[in-house]
């Protein structure tokens, strides 16, 4: 399966058999999440597997019942460290040891982002920065998934604080996603989508295709 084909089989599958997923291949999925690019370097993602079934139905709670939660065999929690990007010089320095970026990034680049770390709202955005990283590295998965005869389905409507108590997650860290994952027992259609011609512009804002 080639990466197009990946995008367009891709659903969101909210009905999973029960048949347990190999860790092997969770392992091969949150690979592909490390891999994923960042802002400088930053990395800031963090996973937590959950299998437990007991845990598993604490989640589908959390997430207002949302049954497709609690019956898949794997959840993946998909966290952002929005500490990360103090770390942004570290991760300069690595990106020059390899030759990605020029050796003036130290000078020029390096001091200016700690300039603008200063600022007031710097909270938001570190938490805009991770959290834009992170939804990069869950999509890696959940593409990869598709390869691997895997069903995902992003969920984002929980309670944040129930889901930090029962993953016992420390302040640092937001939740981005929970991802159900299993063998998937629906086949949908694909769903509805805009239009290229409402979503694209030529030159400037508002200027359609001719
Ligand atoms: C950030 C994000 C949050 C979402 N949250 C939920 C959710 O809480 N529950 C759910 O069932 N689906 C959720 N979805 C899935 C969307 O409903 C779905 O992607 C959309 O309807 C298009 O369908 P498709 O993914 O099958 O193409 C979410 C998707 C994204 C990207």
């Amino acid at each position: 399966m080639n990466v197009k084909e990946a995008i367009s089989n891709r659903r969101s599958i909210r009905r999973f058999k029960p048949d347990t997923v190999p860790d092997e291949l969770i392992l091969q999925l949150l690979e592909s999440a490390r891999l994923a690019p960042s802002g400088s370097n930053t990395q800031p993602w963090r996973f937590i597997i959950v299998k437990d079934a007991e845990t598993r139905q604490k989640l589908q709670s959390a997430s207002y019942n949302q049954r497709h939660v609690g019956q898949a065999p794997v959840i993946i929690a998909c966290c952002a460290d929005i500490k990360a990007f103090g770390e942004f010089p570290e991760r300069v320095e690595e990106l020059i040891a390899v030759g990605a970026l020029p050796e003036k990034t130290r000078e020029v680049f390096v001091p200016s982002l700690k300039k603008g770390g200063m600022s007031a709202d710097i909270k938001w955005h570190l938490l805009i920065a991770a959290t834009g990283n992170t939804d990069i590295a869950i999509e890696h998965i959940v593409l990869h998934a598709v390869e691997l005869g895997l069903g995902t389905c992003w969920v984002r409507w929980f309670d944040d604080n129930k889901v930090k108590e029962i993953l016992e997650i420390p302040k640092n860290i937001e939740i981005i996603a929970l991802l159900p994952v299993g063998y998937p027992a629906e086949e949908p259609p694909q769903r509805p989508r805009f239009s290229l011609e409402k979503i694209v512009y030529y030159e400037k804002y508002g200027e359609s295709i001719k």
